[in-house]
C-alpha cells in the first residue's frame, strides 16, 4: 500500500520539488491547487498523469486556504499518512501591501488546516514551513533557540503559524515539525525573488532582451541553498521517531552585492560599483569579448529602484545547523557559488544561449535528479 501524503502549495516552488521526491519514495500525492483563470501548474505539468490511468499517483484537488470547509473535506476523504503545508502568501515585500491578507492566508490558513487534522481525528503527520524570516531583527546566526523578532506582516504570520503547530502537537498531541527553512533557491523560483531575478537578467541582457536590472537593498544578506536538498529534509522530519523542529540552512550568508557579481562574473561579465545609495549604480567593467554586442565596458546594467525597498528589512540571516546536523545528519551539499551556477545555467538556456554547464554538472554529480535541470527523476518515479 503507497503511503498518501497531502501537499498544500503543490504548484510552487518547494511543493513541486517534494511531490516529485515523494512520488520517487513511492507516494501517492495529493495536492491543493487554486482555481486560477491562467495555469498555475507549469511546475509540476511534467509529473502529472491522467487521473483515470491505474498507474497515476499524482492527483490535484481544488482549494484555497481560506475555505476550510474543502480542507476538512479534504483531510477526511484522503486520510493523509503526512500533511506538507506549504502553501503560503510567501513574498515579503507583497505581504507590506497586503498585510491582512497574509495574515489571513499564511497565518490562518494553518489554523484552518490544523483544526481539519484535529476534528477529522485522523492520525497523519505535519510539516509547518516556518521560515528564517520569523528570527528577522535577531542576529545571527540563528538556531532553533533564538528569539522571533518579526520584521513584516508574513514573518508575523508565520509565527503564529509556527506556534498554532507547536500548540497542537503538545495540547492534541499531533505529530507536528516546524522545519525552520532559510531561503532556498533553484531555477523554479517565483521570478520575483531576488535571486531569480538576478540570474534571469543576467541571461536577458546577454541575449539582448534587457537593458538594466533594477534592485533594492544590496546589503541585506541571506542564507542561500538549493531548494532540492531542503524539500528532502521536510520529509526527514516527518519520517522520525517525534516530532521536532529544525533549523535548516547552509551556515553560510552573502549579500545581493555578492549574488549579483557572481551571477554576472560567471558569464564573463565583471560589475563594478560607482556611487552611493540610491545613487548606487552597478556598471560593466569587463566583459567577455563573445557578449560584446550585447554589453560593453562602461554600460549602466544595475540600478536602484526604492520600490524594493522594504519599510523594514531583515539584515542577516545566517543559519546555526548544529542541531540539524547532529540529530538528522544534515550536511548542506550545494554551495552558494554552484547554486548561482545552476540558476544561471538554468535561465541562460531559457533565454535560448548556450550555458557554460557547470550548474547542470553540480546537478548530475551531487544527484540532483530533478526535471528540467537536464535530467529527469521520471524513470525513478514510475519504478517506485
Ligand atoms: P511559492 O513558490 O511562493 O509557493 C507558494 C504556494 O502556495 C503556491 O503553490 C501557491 O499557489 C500557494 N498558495 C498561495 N496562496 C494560497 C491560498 N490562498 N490557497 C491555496 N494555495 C495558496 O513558495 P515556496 O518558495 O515554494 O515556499 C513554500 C513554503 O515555504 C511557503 O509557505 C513559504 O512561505 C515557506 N518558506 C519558503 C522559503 C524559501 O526560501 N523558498 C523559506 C522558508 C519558508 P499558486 O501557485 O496558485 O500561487
Ligand atoms: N525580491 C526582491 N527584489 N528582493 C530584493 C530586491 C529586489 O529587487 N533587491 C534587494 N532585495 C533584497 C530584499 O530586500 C531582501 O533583503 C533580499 O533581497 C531577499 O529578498 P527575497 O528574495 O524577496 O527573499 P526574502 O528573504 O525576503 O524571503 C524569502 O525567504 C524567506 C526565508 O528567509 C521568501 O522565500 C520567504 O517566503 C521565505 O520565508
Amino acid at each position: 500500500m503507497h503511503k498518501r501524503a497531502l501537499v498544500t502549495g503543490i504548484t510552487g516552488q518547494d511543493g513541486s520539488y517534494l511531490a516529485e521526491f515523494l512520488l520517487s519514495k513511492g507516494y501517492t500525492v495529493h495536492g491543493l491547487i487554486r482555481r486560477a483563470s491562467t495555469f498555475n501548474t507549469g511546475r509540476i505539468e511534467h509529473i502529472y498523469a491522467d487521473p483515470h490511468a491505474p498507474e497515476a499517483r499524482l492527483f490535484l484537488h481544488y482549494g484555497d486556504l481560506s475555505d476550510s470547509g474543502q480542507m476538512a473535506n479534504l483531510i477526511f476523504n484522503i486520510r493523509p499518512d503526512e500533511v506538507y503545508h506549504l502553501a503560503a502568501q510567501s513574498h515579503v515585500r507583497v505581504s507590506f501591501d497586503m498585510p491582512e491578507y497574509t495574515g489571513d492566508s499564511t497565518g490562518l490558513g494553518t489554523t484552518r488546516l490544523l483544526e481539519a487534522i484535529r476534528r477529522s481525528g485522523i492520525k497523519t503527520r505535519y510539516y509547518q514551513a516556518s521560515s528564517s524570516e520569523m528570527f528577522g531583527a535577531a542576529p545571527p546566526p540563528q538556531s532553533e533557540k533564538t528569539p522571533f523578532y518579526p520584521r513584516s506582516p508574513y514573518a508575523a504570520a508565520k509565527v503564529y503559524a509556527y506556534w498554532m503547530a507547536v500548540n497542537y502537537r503538545e495540547g492534541y498531541g499531533l505529530f507536528a515539525c516546524n522545519g525552520i527553512l532559510f531561503n532556498h533557491e533553484s531555477p523554479r523560483r517565483g521570478e520575483t525573488f531576488v535571486t531569480r531575478k538576478v540570474t534571469r537578467a543576467v541571461a536577458n541582457m546577454l541575449a539582448g532582451r534587457q537593458k538594466k536590472l533594477y534592485l533594492g537593498n544590496l546589503d541585506a544578506k541571506r542564507d542561500w541553498g538549493f531548494a532540492p536538498e531542503y524539500v528532502e529534509m521536510m520529509w526527514l522530519m516527518l519520517n522520525q521517531d517525534e516530532p521536532d523542529d529544525f533549523v535548516v540552512g547552509t551556515g553560510t550568508s552573502y549579500s545581493i552585492r555578492d549574488l549579483v557579481e557572481r551571477a554576472f562574473d560567471y558569464m564573463g561579465v565583471e560589475v563594478e560599483w560607482q556611487g552611493e545609495g540610491r545613487e548606487e549604480r552597478g556598471l560593466v567593467r569587463s566583459v567577455n569579448p563573445k557578449w560584446r554586442g550585447a554589453l560593453s565596458p562602461g554600460n549602466a546594467i544595475i540600478e536602484i529602484d526604492p520600490r524594493y525597498f522594504r519599510p523594514t528589512e531583515v539584515a542577516c540571516l545566517q543559519a546555526d545547523i548544529g542541531k540539524a546536523r547532529e540529530k538528522l545528519s544534515w550536511e548542506p551539499r550545494v554551495t552558494f557559488d554552484e547554486l548561482v551556477k545552476i540558476m544561471v545555467d538554468y535561465d541562460v538556456r531559457a533565454a535560448g544561449l548556450a550555458p557554460i554547464g557547470e550548474g547542470i554538472s553540480v546537478c548530475q554529480s551531487k544527484g540532483f535528479c530533478y526535471t528540467n535541470h537536464d535530467f529527469s527523476l521520471s524513470e525513478a518515479i514510475r519504478e517506485a
